[in-house]
């Protein structure tokens, strides 16, 4: 950034768990790249004591105005119920991606090297994965008409042929950025198109779109199939764009090719202002204080921050070698530990200083 420009502004919404440890961790990694100015707001089951409300407007008003929003994560035991009056933590989240118009859910899965023998897969089956699952966020069941009765309930499910193109060029551009000058661009597409009304819509605008965009190479998947390929031929995949609950679970499925869900950055992106960048794991509120939290998704998130909100893809990829250097030395937080070879546990605050370190 040259001296001339402002200082970016980052809204940091910790919320809840691990969520502050890890916000604050990847502030001090933040600082070490490079000048920002930092607001934190309250967003989730913190929101909820506070104020009532899991987004309060002022939180909402404070991210449309920052150029950056970095999140940890929400919810937990303390605001589980079923009541369907009840403030829940995860209305903060939807409610931020739906305020902010975040529909282009970025979620890259490679595995880092060092980490190929901690996934429960063999190594052998994910060495060369690198895929980008392209997640539809602000559609779907999850805005749909809700209903309850006492003895039946309704998820209704939405797509209009609009949500469905902005998302599937959102796909074609991240496969072209993703094969360069030489490469192919390839997408595939995942629906439930036998049974669901919305996937033939879905599979008819993406095809259609494909056909002007001859340079991109388009297969279909169900998502049944799509679930279990993931598993048994990872490496096939490059860029897959389906709706946002499909995308949802292939997300989480996806993340343990890299060894732990404590490792998949992901970024929300809509068609202009801010991004927000969150780890895709949750709050865990099992270690949430004990200092074990794997800070890695977050550090990886703003890299994402760094280089699709704020400009500056050397400060992210400084991260995300870090992070590489510091795993390649053998530290592990719990949820990386083998118990094999030389790996070193670690906390958060040890990762995060020999993250610091590799800088
Ligand atoms: C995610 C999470 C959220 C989602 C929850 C917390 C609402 O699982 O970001 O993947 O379902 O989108
Ligand atoms: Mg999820």
């Amino acid at each position: 950034m040259d001296a001339s420009q402002q200082i970016p502004s980052i809204v940091l919404l910790p919320g809840d768990g691990i969520g502050p440890e890890i916000v604050a961790a990847a502030r001090t990694l933040l600082d070490a790249v490079g000048a920002y100015e930092y607001a934190e707001h309250p967003i989730g089951g913190v929101a909820i004591d506070e104020t009532g409300s899991a987004l309060p407007e002022s939180t909402l008003a404070a991210c449309r105005k920052a150029d950056a929003v970095l999140l940890g994560a929400v919810g937990g035991p303390k605001w589980d119920t079923t009541d369907p009056d009840a403030p829940r933590p995860e209305q903060g989240l939807l409610g931020l991606r739906k305020g902010l118009g975040l529909y282009a859910n970025l979620r890259p899965v490679k595995p880092i090297d060092a980490l190929l023998d901690s996934s429960p897969l063999r190594r052998e089956r994910i060495a060369g994965t690198d895929l980008l699952v392209v997640r539809e966020l602000t559609g779907g069941i999850y805005f749909g008409r809700k209903e309850r009765e006492p003895d039946s309930a309704v998820d209704e499910c939405v797509y209009t042929r609009a949500e469905v193109e902005r998302i599937a060029l959102a796909a074609f551009d991240a496969a072209r950025r993703r094969a360069g000058d030489t490469g192919k661009p390839r997408v595939t597409s995942v629906d439930k198109a036998n049974v669901l009304e919305t996937s033939r819509l879905w599979r008819e605008v993406v095809t259609g779109l494909a056909t002007e965009h001859g340079d991109i190479e388009l297969d279909h998947l169900l998502v049944d199939n799509c679930a279990m390929q993931l598993v048994s031929d990872p490496t096939r995949f490059d860029v897959i764009v389906t709706e946002n609950m499909f995308g949802d679970i292939l997300s989480d499925e996806a993340a343990m090719l890299t060894g732990s869900l404590g490792m998949l950055p992901s970024a929300s992106l809509g068609e202009d202002g801010p991004g927000v960048f969150e780890p895709v794991h949750g709050s865990a509120p099992d270690i949430a204080g004990t200092g074990a939290a794997n800070p890695l998704a977050t550090f990886l998130s703003a890299a994402m921050m760094l280089r699709h909100g704020l400009g500056d893809p050397d400060g992210a990829e400084r991260i995300e070698t870090a992070v590489e250097r510091a795993l390649g030395s053998g530290l592990r937080t719990a949820d990386l530990h083998t118990g094999t070879g030389d790996e070193r546990p670690v906390g958060t605050e040890e990762m995060t200083d020999a993250v610091l370190g590799a800088l």
